[in-house]
């Protein structure tokens, strides 16, 4: 067969590929234009049946796309990429070391004398929950997750890490000032916070051990999150992302404990992002799955 392949943004053809068969994956079309064009990785290409349409996984054959054997195929160079693992052990590194900067208050930024100012019982809560928090994503980029993409865009690393490490100078630079103000409501607002956060972060490593059991390893297979034996999972019979939820939990109890409008401001940053990836994930759900739940909403029960 043969298989023309055409600029998605252009129209214009790029390649006529002969050496493909209708049982020829994505996969293979990304290897043999390869061939053709040598820069362009099979991470980097992507290839679509409309010019707008979803990008085809790498798994589909070309007879199961329903080409004949004269099929056409929309390209779309992805630019070069990073892998995963490399985007976010930078942008988490970023956090578990800026914050701590602070923390020890260095004179060239909060003044002389800043370290001999008392630090409040809620600062060094603060330092620990911020540290545990970046230093489980990290494990769990390494031991967790089963990633179904190897790489992103290169420029993600740079947009994520300005993210990250920008919040994290913003957030400890005020809590950890020399002039902050402790909880207004004391030992419950400091403790209620702290096991919000707690639960949350269990929660959230809860759903992702599950995301992680329904795909076996090696493969990128995608199921429905269905609740488990570990009741912290029961949240995902109410949202589609319920890691999302508890992450944003865990940053309201932080926000609580630490009575910090820019760590307020830090989750409401987060959880606009997350609701917006969210709703994508749903609507990806219900696309592929005929029997998914209509009553499961993104990440706000009953809500959102
Ligand atoms: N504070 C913030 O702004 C913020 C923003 C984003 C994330 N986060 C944190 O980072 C964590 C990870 O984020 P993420 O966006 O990578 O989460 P995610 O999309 O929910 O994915 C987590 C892992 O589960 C896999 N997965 C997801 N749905 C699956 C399904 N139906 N079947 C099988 N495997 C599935 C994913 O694989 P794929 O590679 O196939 O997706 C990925 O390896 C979040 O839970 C959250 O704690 C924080």
């Amino acid at each position: 067969m043969v298989v023309e392949i055409l600029d998605a943004k252009s129209q214009k053809p790029l390649a006529t590929l002969t050496s493909v068969t209708p049982a020829s994956t994505i996969l293979d079309v990304k290897k043999e234009y390869r061939k053709i064009k040598t820069s362009l990785y099979p991470e980097r290409q992507s290839y679509r049946l409309e010019p707008r349409g979803r990008s085809l996984k790498d798994e589909d054959t070309l007879s199961s796309l329903g080409l004949g054997a004269k099929g056409v195929l929309y390209f779309k160079d992805l630019g070069p990429q990073v892998g995963w693992t490399t985007v976010f052990l930078t942008e988490y590194a970023g956090p578990l070391l800026i914050y701590p900067i602070f923390y020890i208050r260095p004179s060239c930024i909060y003044g002389a004398g800043a370290t001999s100012e008392p630090y409040a019982k809620a600062v060094h809560i603060a330092l620990a929950c911020w540290t545990f928090h970046y230093a489980k994503r990290l494990l769990e980029t390494v031991f967790v997750h089963r990633f179904s993409h190897a790489t992103m865009p290169i420029m993600n690393i740079f947009k994520n890490s300005l993210y990250y490490w920008g919040f994290t100078a913003f957030v400890s630079y005020f809590i950890n000032h020399p002039l902050y103000t402790p909880p207004a409501y004391g030992n419950v607002q400091l403790y209620g916070g702290l096991a919000l956060f707690v639960v949350a972060e269990l929660g959230n490593l809860s759903i992702h051990i599950a995301l992680k059991n329904l795909r076996p390893p090696g493969t990128k297979l995608r199921r429905i999150l269905n609740p488990t034996s570990n009741p912290l999972t029961c949240l995902a019979s109410l949202v589609s992302c319920p890691n999302y939820t508890y992450e944003a939990l865990a940053w309201i109890g932080f926000s609580v404990l630490s009575q910090s409008l820019p760590a307020a401001l830090f989750t409401a940053a987060g959880f606009y992002q997350m609701s917006i990836w969210a709703l994508g994930k749903l609507r990806n759900y219900r696309r592929e799955f005929k029997e998914y739940p209509r009553s499961r909403k993104a990440i706000l029960p009953f809500i959102l």
